[in-house]
């Protein structure tokens, strides 16, 4: 045997036995990892995982929904140092993990009750598989004694609230991409009600709950969290029930069922909102423009549009787009849940690819005696300040239904007459 020939054998065995050696590592660690996550009290349910940084990727990029602890989650977030806000179900603090990835940490208010781990984990299980292009992606979660906790992507634009109300601080955002931002809104919960295998309700759509990514996409956050908050009655701290004041729709306060009709009702609020780039309640403007979708509806019933567009600042080339969108509001608001549509044809109804219906009057309930011009003693009502309510009987039957044409009964759109 030749010198090379002799050389080229003993590379060759060297190569092997480094070959074997590495596997035979690889099979020790992964014996000894398995080992130890069974003696983990954490991971008795396989569904969740504790996190290490290569698990935390594996995971997120097979989409299950991880367990943090509370240490991990103090170390990403600074001891909880950033604060981001807080709301009706808790505090958020920005977080970094240590391989980059930004995220917004939600400490649940309450403390921890053994009772509800398994249900909040259930809960928490169908949240973190809920994955849609314009949904805030939740991560995982916390559940200690010491912490209940939300770990969702970070959105580094905001909120679309900020944007539409503060707008000297915040970028203008363009007629264009506000009403990309209504449709991907749209699509969002059209996939929480009709596509996902468990519908979704929201119960707390507004501007507030819709972030936006680095490209001003919309991303609707907060779904599933009213189911999650209010399993147990002793963690359940939104005022006045389910629902923000402005966006909730009347059944929700009133003593009528509830269904995925009422995060419609809280759509269209939102949509006046888009357009008029203000709060639909706005106490500083005169007496008419006080409440903005009455005011909407007042211009076009006379049609007088026009008005709209020259105090919103839309522009020609927009005022179709933004015509559709009035008209897709009024839907929504209808005060019967059954004369709205579903999700599925509004976003089919902004898109353009579906002629809107002419809406009735969704106000007429608020006017038994005849056409009131008042507007804050009618946005009083609208908004049930003061405590104010009025007779849901009387309501009903001052409202009856039309079934439309044959389009809109399929589509589940039906329209009160006045
Ligand atoms: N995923 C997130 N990324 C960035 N900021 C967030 C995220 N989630 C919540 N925030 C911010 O934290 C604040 C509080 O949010 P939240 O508790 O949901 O209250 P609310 O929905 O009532 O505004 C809001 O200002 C919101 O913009
Ligand atoms: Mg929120």
């Amino acid at each position: 045997m030749s010198t090379d020939g002799a050389t080229t054998g003993a590379l060759e065995l060297i190569v092997i036995v480094v070959v074997v050696v590495v596997k035979i590592g690889i099979i020790v660690y992964v014996c000894n990892r398995r080992s130890n996550m069974r003696k983990d009290p954490y991971v008795e349910d396989s569904r969740f995982i504790p996190l290490t940084m290569v698990k935390f990727l594996d995971d997120m990029e097979r989409e299950r929904p991880i367990r943090f602890t509370s240490q991990q989650l103090r170390i990403a977030t600074e001891n909880f140092s950033i604060l981001l806000g807080s709301g009706g179900f808790g505090t958020v603090y920005k977080g970094i993990f240590s391989n980059g990835t930004a995220v917004a940490v939600k400490v649940l208010n309450g403390t921890s009750d053994k009772r509800i781990e398994e249900q909040f984990m259930a809960e928490v299980s169908t949240m973190g598989r809920t994955h849609h292009f314009n949904l805030v992606r939740l991560y995982g979660f916390c559940f200690e004694s010491s912490l209940r906790a939300l770990v969702y992507e970070f959105m580094i634009n905001g909120s679309l609230d900020y944007h539409l109300f503060k707008s000297k601080k915040g970028i203008v955002i363009g007629f264009e991409k506000l009403h990309e931002i209504a449709l991907g809104t749209a699509r969002g919960i059209a996939y929480l009600h009709e596509e996902c295998p468990q519908r979704i309700v929201h119960y707390d759509i507004k501007p507030g709950n819709i972030h936006l990514d680095s490209k001003f996409c919309a991303k609707v956050a907060d779904f599933g969290l009213a189911k999650l908050c209010n399993r147990d009655k002793t963690h359940i701290t939104m005022t006045g029930g389910r629902g923000t004041p402005g966006y909730a729709a009347p059944e929700l306060w009133l003593p009528l069922p509830v269904t995925h009709k009422c995060d419609v009702y809280s759509f269209g609020m939102l949509l006046f909102e888009i357009i008029g780039r203000r709060r639909n309640m706005d106490v500083t403007l005169g007496d008419s423009q006080q409440w903005f979708p009455i005011w909407a509806w007042r211009k076009y019933e006379k049609n007088q549009l026009n008005d709209l567009m020259i105090v919103c600042t839309i522009e020609e080339k927009d005022e179709e787009v933004a015509e559709r969108m009035v008209k897709v509001a009024l839907c929504c608001v209808q005060y019967r849940p059954e004369t709205r549509p579903v999700m599925s044809i509004v976003v089919k109804m902004l898109e353009g690819a579906l002629e809107v219906p002419e809406p009735f009057n969704p106000f007429s309930h608020l006017f038994p005696g005849g056409v009131s011009e008042g507007g804050d003693s009618l946005a009083r009502i609208a908004w049930n300040v003061d405590g104010f309510c009025w007779s849901s009987s009387e309501v009903v039957t001052k409202s009856t239904v039309v079934t439309g044409t044959p389009l809109m009964r399929r589509y589940e759109i039906t329209m009160a007459s006045d």
